[in-house]
C-alpha cells in the first residue's frame, strides 16, 4: 500500500483526458496534475525544448512526493519517456505503447490511422511501435496542427472546430478502420472526429488505454492507495491562467477543482 499521489503532466489541458479516465477507474487514488499552458503547444517545438520543459515538470512533480509519473502527453512521450524512465526510481508511464497495442487489437482491415502533433508524427513512433508488434499493419499518419489551439482556447464545440476537423481528416476518410487519437488533447474533439470519419471507424483514445495500464502497474508494484484511505484533495497546477484552465477542466472532469499557477 502507498497513499502517495500519482503525478500527471501535459503541455496543457489535454492530459486531463487521461486523468478523467483514471479517476473513474481508481477514485481513491490522489492526482497531482501539471500543465505547461504558458508554453503550449509543444508539438511544433524542437525536441531539445520539449525534453527540457518536460524534465522541468517532472522535477516539479517530484517535489510533491509522487509514487508514479504519467507523461499524459504523446509529444513528450515520443521525445523523452525513455530517458525519464531510465533516470527515475519510480514507475514512469507514457501514452504511446498503450494506444499502439489497442490499435492492433481493434483493426480488422489492417489499416490504421494515427493523428498527432508535428513532433509525434515526425518521430514516427506510433508506426514503429505498431509494426514492431504487427508488421503487416499499414499505418497512415497525419499531423493535425490546428487541433490543440482549438482545445486550449475552449473552442472545441464551435463551427470553426467542425470545419477544421473535417478539412484536416479528409485524406484519411475511407482509408482506415481504426484511428488513434495520438495526442491527449484530441479526445476533447472526439464527437466531431467521429462524425468526420463516420461510424465505421473505431477511435482509440491513447489516454484511456493508459489509465488501464496505470492500474496494472499499481497492482504489480503493490503501491495502490488503501481503499479506506481518506481521499485528500487532488491538486492541479498550470503555468498560465488558472481561470482558463479551471473552466475547461471543471466541465471536462465534471467536478469543482482548485487550480494554482506555478512557475517551473
Ligand atoms: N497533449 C499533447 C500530446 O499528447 C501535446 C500537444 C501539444 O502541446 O502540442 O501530444
Amino acid at each position: 500500500m502507498d497513499n502517495r499521489p500519482i503525478g500527471f503532466l501535459d503541455s496543457g489541458v489535454g492530459g486531463l483526458t487521461v486523468v478523467r479516465e483514471f479517476m473513474r477507474q481508481l477514485p481513491h487514488e490522489r492526482v497531482i496534475f501539471v500543465g505547461d499552458q504558458a508554453r503550449a503547444p509543444y508539438g511544433p517545438r524542437p525536441a531539445e525544448q520539449i525534453r527540457a520543459y518536460t524534465w522541468e515538470m517532472v522535477q516539479f512533480l517530484l517535489t510533491k512526493d509522487v509514487k508514479m509519473i504519467v507523461l499524459a502527453c504523446n509529444t513528450a512521450t515520443s521525445v523523452v519517456w525513455e530517458d525519464i524512465k531510465a533516470k527515475l526510481d519510480i514507475p514512469v508511464l507514457g501514452v504511446i505503447l498503450p494506444g499502439a497495442s489497442a490499435a492492433i487489437k481493434s483493426t480488422k482491415s489492417g489499416k490504421v490511422g494515427v493523428l498527432g502533433t508535428q513532433m509525434t508524427i515526425t518521430s514516427d513512433i506510433y508506426r514503429k511501435k505498431i509494426q514492431a508488434l504487427s508488421p503487416e499493419t499499414e499505418v497512415t499518419s497525419l499531423v493535425c496542427p490546428r487541433f490543440v489551439p482549438l482545445v486550449e482556447s475552449n473552442e472545441m464545440h464551435s463551427s470553426l472546430a467542425k470545419k477544421v476537423v473535417y478539412e484536416t481528416l479528409k485524406p484519411l476518410k475511407g482509408k482506415v478502420d481504426t484511428l488513434v487519437l495520438g495526442c491527449t488533447h484530441y479526445p476533447l474533439l472526439r464527437p466531431i472526429i467521429q462524425n468526420a470519419m463516420g461510424p465505421g471507424v473505431k477511435l482509440i483514445d491513447s489516454g484511456a488505454e493508459t489509465a488501464r495500464d496505470i492500474s496494472v502497474l499499481l497492482n504489480y508494484f503493490e503501491i495502490n492507495a488503501a481503499r479506506e484511505a481518506i481521499r485528500s484533495n487532488h491538486e492541479f497546477y498550470t503555468t498560465a491562467s488558472p481561470e482558463a484552465f479551471q473552466g475547461i477542466a471543471e466541465s471536462w472532469l465534471g467536478q469543482r477543482i482548485e487550480v494554482e499557477r506555478v512557475t517551473l
